[in-house]
């Protein structure tokens, strides 16, 4: 059978990709040169894993960078995270207001405290919280408001900080996905109260098992160091720095023992790795930048397909586009199914071609039964006031987008002849959808398992 150049590579004919095994190159991060490998060695030689110094330099450097007062090295966004709801207030009995799409460790600390979460809807085009879906929520005993800038979009801040501030709650803004994106202008993760943030190796800012947060609020930086950083307390026999002593005598007292019983520590080879990164991140980033723009710029007028994508203008960014996805629109594709059309792409030749995002985190079991204090309850109302569970239908936005979300190859150089090879992949493949959607009817390929 002869096939022409343009028909679909699941069905036969030749790929928009010939050897994607040739562009590892176009994929790989962390961007990792001598220069981060002598500074890791510098530390390991040293001896100094465990130490504060350089941490503190990087600490320095990323609040200059992203333009706040303070920063806290942590050993991972998830402590950073917990670390920054307990500085803000949460306590045992409290709410937070989270959305229910994201990374299960932009919330599920909450429990660990003692608070319930109350999950909020994402707006489908930006996939951040919906600004809407959180005023009704707000009950007696809410204390704070997660955000997250959900694959580098920012958040509607302005609306957010406004409905904060109008009902006295603190914002948290979990930066993970979004090291580097400014909101109208600032960088997010300065904008609410804390900005606690991952900098795992698969992030924008990718720096090892780390994490950080950032505040321009000293009782809030104070906090975070009386709960997981007993070694910068200010106990004068373990430092003799005023720079992070804890000013507040209420928590002075405690210096010594961490109040959250944890050790939050940033391993300093990867401090080390971050004042190497942090050179060259806006560089690194401004040409993912330009990649990622380029490829949706190619599909520009392709049915079916669409940016996550800030619009241009006002000052706001995608960052380093970590995580990037777009939106798929089966109906404008004669209803052929988002599973099948992932399929088509990837036998086009993007292996990790792939239907869905995070899974909505408020039909978790453990957001429903979980008893972590073991006291015979589920956590979630063991000390609340009131019951905030959330069962299947709740959160329909979040609920749906299993099947209107899909991935996007993240480009990390801007190399015009491969970026066109993936975006001929998607084109391909969405013009001829109704030919696949026939084809899928009659081989039942919509009906294999995702
Ligand atoms: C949105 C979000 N929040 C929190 C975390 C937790 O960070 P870590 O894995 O560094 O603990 C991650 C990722 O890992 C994340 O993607």
């Amino acid at each position: 059978m002869e096939y022409s150049h343009d028909t679909l590579a699941i069905l036969g004919g030749p790929k928009a990709i010939p050897d994607s095994s040739q562009h590892e190159g176009m994929f790989h991060w962390p961007i990792v040169t001598a220069e981060d490998e002598q500074a890791v060695i510098d530390v390991l030689r040293g001896g100094l894993m465990s130490g504060v110094e350089i941490t503190k330099e990087f600490e320095r450097q990323f609040a200059d960078w992203i333009g706040a007062k303070y920063a806290l090295g942590h050993c991972n966004g998830t402590s950073a995270i917990q670390a920054s709801m307990w500085a803000c207030g949460v306590g045992a009995g409290d709410e937070i207001i989270a959305p229910s799409l994201t990374y299960w460790a932009s919330a599920a600390q909450a429990l660990q405290l003692g608070a319930a979460v109350n999950f909020a809807e994402v707006d489908p085009d930006t996939l951040c919280i919906d600004p809407d879906d959180i005023e009704h929520r707000i009950g007696p005993r809410t204390k704070l408001i997660v955000v997250v800038h959900y694959a580098g979009y920012p958040c509607d801040m302005d609306r957010i900080m406004d409905i904060a501030r109008r009902h006295g709650l603190k914002v948290l803004e979990d930066t993970s996905h979004a090291q580097g994106t400014r909101y109208k202008g600032r960088m997010v993760g300065t904008i609410g109260d804390v900005g606690p943030m991952s900098l795992m190796s698969g992030k924008g800012f990718a720096i090892g098992e780390a994490g950080i947060m950032v505040t321009s609020n000293r009782q809030i930086f104070e906090r975070c160091i009386s709960y997981g950083h007993y070694e910068r307390t200010g106990v004068p026999s373990l430092t003799g720095d005023i720079d992070n002593q804890i000013r507040d005598e209420k928590l002075g007292r405690f210096a010594g023992i961490p109040l959250g019983g944890v050790k939050n520590r940033m391993n300093q080879t990867c401090a080390a790795m971050g004042l190497v990164q942090l050179k060259h991140y806006p560089d690194r980033m401004a040409e993912i930048d330009q990649a990622m723009r380029r490829f949706w710029r190619l599909l520009e007028g392709v049915p079916g397909i669409y940016p996550h994508q800030v619009p241009d203008g006002a000052g706001s960014t995608m960052g380093s586009w970590y995580f990037p996805r777009g939106r798929y629109r089966s109906e404008e594709l004669s209803g052929l199914p988002g599973k099948v059309f992932c399929e088509a792409v990837k036998a086009e030749g993007y292996v990790h071609s792939r239907l869905g995002t995070h899974a909505p985190m408020h039909l978790h079991p453990i957001f429903h039964s979980a008893d972590i204090f073991n006291v015979g309850r589920p956590t979630m109302l063991s000390f609340g006031q009131r019951d905030v569970r959330q069962g299947p239908g709740s959160l329909p936005v979040t609920e749906g987008l299993h099947n209107t979300v899909l991935s996007v190859p993240w480009f990390k150089h801007d190399n015009q002849a491969i970026i066109e090879q993936y975006a001929n992949a998607y084109r391909k493949v969405a013009l001829r959808a109704e030919e696949l959607m026939e084809h899928a009817k009659v081989s039942k390929l919509s009906e294999t398992p995702a």
